[in-house]
Parts: C-alpha cells; sequence; structure tokens
C-alpha cells in the first residue's frame, strides 16, 4: 500500500486515537521537548473514561498535569526523572519513581514496566513516507518494536533528525494532527561561578577529545571556553543550546572519533528553537535509542571520552549524590553513571563531576563530611575521576582517603573549608 494511503487512513481525531486506550493500561510517553502535550491533554480532559492507567515519561519541562489531585485513581504517574512539577508528588507517595542507569531503561520498560501504549511527537511525513521523532529518540524508539498501539501526534515544529528517530509511517496504529511550538529550555546568563567552572573544567579537555555534557547550566558554561579547541567529538545522551555554535565554527567536527565519524552522536536534543533549527534536517547530528548511545561499552569505543555531569553532594572520600536530597527525589539517575563508566574505560578518557561548591544561595557546602542521611549515592567514589568547582580541579582517581579529603577541602567554598579541615583532623588525627 502506498504510504500516503496508509497514513491517511491512520490518521484519526484525538478522540479517535485515545478511544484505544483502556483502563489499566500503562502507556509510555516522549518526554522533554518531544512530549506530547496536546494529546496528552485531551487524554486527561476524558479522565472520567478511565481508571488505573499509569504514565511513565523522564524530566518533564513544564507540569507533570498526572499528579494532579483531580485524576487520583484514573491517572498514576511513574518517572524516571523527577522534575520540579513531580518532585513533591514522588516524596509523598502521590506518584513513584524508577530507578535505573538511563541505558537499561529501555529494557526496564520491556521487561518490567510492560507498557501497552506508546505515544509519541513526531514531524509530518516527507515525501517517503517517514516521519522523525524529532529531540528524543532515546527510550521511546524501542517501545515502538513492542507497545500494542503506537499513536503518534503530527507536530510540525518537531525537528526532523536523523539517524534512528527517522521510522516508517506504518510502523504506528494512529495519527493525530496536533501543531504547537515546543517546551524549551532556556539557558540563564552565565553566572561568574559557572564561568569559573566552565574555565576549570575545560582546563582538562584537550584538543581531539570527545565529549559528553550533562544538564543544567554548567554545560554552557564549558562550551563558551572551548571556542579555541580543536577537532572536538560530541557523543552525548544529550545537548543544549550551547554546543550549536561548536558545532558551526568547526570547533566540534567529529573528525577523530572512532565512530560514527564525522557525526555529533546524541539521545536526546534539551534546549531551544535555536537547538530544534540547527537539528532540523541536519546529517551531521544522528539521533539514536539510549541503549546504543549510553551503553558504557558503546562510549567506551571514541578514545578521550570527557564525561561532564552535575552533582548535588559529594563526601570527603568522594562518593557522590546527585539525584536526592534525604528522601526527596530531585532529578533522576540520568546518564551520570553511563558516560562515568564509559569515560573511565576510555583510552585517555576522564570523567568530570562539575559543581558549584555551594547551594541554597551560598548558605549549604555541596562537599560535606557525611552525605545527608537517607540521599541514595548516585556515583560511587570508585567511579569519580575528577571532581571540579569554582575553586579548581580535586583528581580523585587513585587516591587515598586522606588524599582525597585534602583534594576535596581545597576546593570547597572558603566559608566551609574550617568546619571540613576540623572533620579532617579528627578522623585521621593529623594536621590539613
Ligand atoms: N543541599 C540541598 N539542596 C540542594 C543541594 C544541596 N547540597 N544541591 C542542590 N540542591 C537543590 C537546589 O537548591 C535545587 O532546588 P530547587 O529546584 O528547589 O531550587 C535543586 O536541588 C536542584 O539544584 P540546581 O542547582 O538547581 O540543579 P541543576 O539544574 O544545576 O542540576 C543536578 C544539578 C545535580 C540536579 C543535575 O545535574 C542532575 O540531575 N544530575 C543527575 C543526572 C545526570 O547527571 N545526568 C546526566 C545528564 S542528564
Amino acid at each position: 500500500m502506498d504510504w500516503k494511503e496508509i497514513y491517511n487512513k491512520r490518521l484519526v481525531t484525538p478522540e479517535e486515537a485515545i478511544s484505544h486506550i483502556h483502563s489499566g493500561d500503562k502507556i509510555v510517553t516522549s518526554f522533554g521537548c518531544c512530549e506530547p502535550i496536546g494529546l496528552e491533554k485531551v487524554l486527561a480532559d476524558h479522565y472520567e473514561d478511565y481508571h488505573d492507567v499509569q504514565i511513565s515519561n523522564m524530566l518533564l519541562i513544564g507540569d507533570t498535569i498526572w499528579v494532579h489531585d483531580k485524576y487520583k485513581g484514573h491517572f498514576s504517574y511513574n518517572s524516571f526523572f523527577a522534575s520540579k512539577s513531580s518532585r513533591k508528588a514522588i516524596s509523598c507517595g502521590d506518584a513513584d519513581f524508577t530507578t535505573c542507569y538511563f541505558y537499561e531503561i529501555p529494557t526496564v520498560l520491556r521487561e518490567v514496566i510492560k507498557p501497552r501504549v506508546s505515544i509519541v511527537s513526531v514531524c509530518p511525513p516527507d515525501e517517503y513516507g517517514y516521519v522523525s521523532l524529532g529531540t528524543n529518540v532515546d527510550y521511546i524508539e524501542s517501545t515502538l518494536s513492542y507497545c500494542d498501539l503506537k499513536i503518534a501526534q503530527v507536530n510540525k515544529y518537531v525537528p526532523r533528525t536523523h539517524g534512528k528517530a527517522l521510522k516508517h509511517v506504518s510502523e504506528f496504529d494512529f495519527f493525530v494532527n496536533i501543531d504547537e511550538p515546543l517546551p524549551e529550555v532556556p539557558s540563564a546568563p552565565l553566572t561568574d561561578v559557572e564561568k569559573a567552572i566552565g574555565k576549570n573544567c575545560a582546563s582538562l579537555i584537550n584538543d581531539g577529545d570527545c565529549l559528553q555534557l550533562g544538564i543544567g547550566g554548567i554545560p554552557n558554561a564549558i562550551c563558551e571556553e572551548l571556542k579555541d579547541k580543536k577537532d572536538l567529538g560530541l557523543h552525548s545522551e544529550m545537548v543544549g543550546d550551547g554546543v550549536v555554535d561548536l558545532i558551526k565554527s568547526g570547533v566540534i567536527n567529529n573528525t577523530r572519533k572512532n565512530t560514527h565519524v564525522g557525526k555529533t552522536v546524541l539521545g536526546f536534543a534539551f534546549g531551544t528553537k535555536k537547538l530544534f533549527d540547527f537539528i532540523d534536517d541536519n546529517p551531521n547530528v544522528e539521533m539514536y535509542p539510549i541503549e546504543e548511545v549510553n551503553h558504557p561499552i558503546e562510549i567506551a569505543k571514541n578514545d578521550n571520552v570527557i564525561s561532564i555531569n552535575s552533582c548535588i553532594q559529594v563526601d570527603l572520600q568522594g562518593q557522590v549524590v546527585s539525584d536526592t536530597v534525604g528522601l526527596n527525589q530531585i532529578s533522576g539517575v540520568g546518564g551520570q553513571v553511563d558516560f562515568v563508566r564509559g569515560a573511565t574505560m576510555s583510552r585517555g578518557g576522564k570523567s568530570i563531576i562539575a559543581m558549584p561548591s555551594t547551594a541554597k544561595h551560598g548558605t549549604v557546602s555541596k562537599i560535606v563530611p557525611t552525605i545527608t542521611e537517607n540521599s541514595a549515592i548516585t556515583t560511587p567514589r570508585n567511579d569519580v575521576n575528577y571532581i571540579v568547582t569554582e575553586y579548581g580541579v580535586a583528581k580523585l582517581k587513585g587516591q587515598t582517603l586522606k588524599n582525597r579529603a585534602r583534594a576535596l577541602i581545597n576546593i570547597a567554598h572558603p566559608n566551609f573549608r574550617e568546619e571540613l579541615i576540623k572533620t579532617f583532623e579528627e578522623r585521621f588525627d593529623e594536621k590539613f
């Protein structure tokens, strides 16, 4: 059958599409900039027709409607990455959270959660009948191979990205046309602290290195410091706007990679229209499923991989907490450990955890004698290579407990060093 015939037959109203969802179903949706918000809203509007439907996805930029009180008993929410709008519900048990490494999420979905329904955002079909999953290929791509019901919100604002983002219309059961601008993650102006962290991280990056950049303001600060580097590569679960100018200017050209030579490899894009326009129909940017992008063995196939991620707290042994404060789920593991391990396994690779030295407007130190009670360790001390703050670089790999503590105290905020030194001297019974 001609693809247009398939497409036109399967193009239905939102109401028709959601009538195929049943009470008791588990649904997985795209997240971030490609969350199918328009279709989700229609589903939420019909909440009285549904009972015990579970929605799973990852970091949402705007509201998490599924945690609203009114939907209790109708919809429940199971997140892989808490956002500002779902943290409270997860902490008090109104929503739940699945913790696992990002590269494992496709397997956890397929083998443990087993959603029957997949709802994704796609761009309109091209002349050959292919739509694209846009900014998000990550865990959602594989759901098209095992979910019984695959519904695509066709949105003209979704960029037509390449790699495994391209899917033939025959792979979906229903299409619903809802055009709406994508949610954006704006970049705030860089603070002096972020600029100093950017400089300290850049001091660890050499020409030809292959980068992974995590989430938050720090990646943009690092990108600002890389303008004079040469032949950088990019193989990253995600990127924000910061990389666009580096790729356009040729600083990132991917020529020294061992895999996907000449191509930027991503799992998802998390930025603004600047980034969406850049990845739209750009053959140099390839989007792949997260089980490929984030698998530590895949990551390690490139030499000189530098992974840069952030965290909430580090203790004096170098244990890293990145997604909880006590029992409160702040964010998620994401691909932090995937890339820390991949970078460490890569020949010449380095993993960097970069963070401001304080949180809560300078009132608490992120470097602490012991981790806050009940917080979960995200990256174990044995995996950590470097910790960076605005005050410098602490190299922890291969270091003794005393040397780790010394290095970390030296990059703590001066307001907290005295207290940390006291802990050091009591613990080790020797002068700092
Ligand atoms: N004690 C108490 N609260 C703390 C804290 C600390 N030591 N450090 C951070 N927080 C709070 C902040 O106050 C903020 O709370 P708010 O949102 O209510 O204001 C919240 O935690 C997030 O901190 P913030 O500094 O705004 O985060 P960020 O946007 O710079 O992101 C991480 C930092 C660590 C949360 C983020 O990098 C992350 O989730 N990392 C884990 C996953 C990962 O690295 N994945 C790889 C790429 S996806």
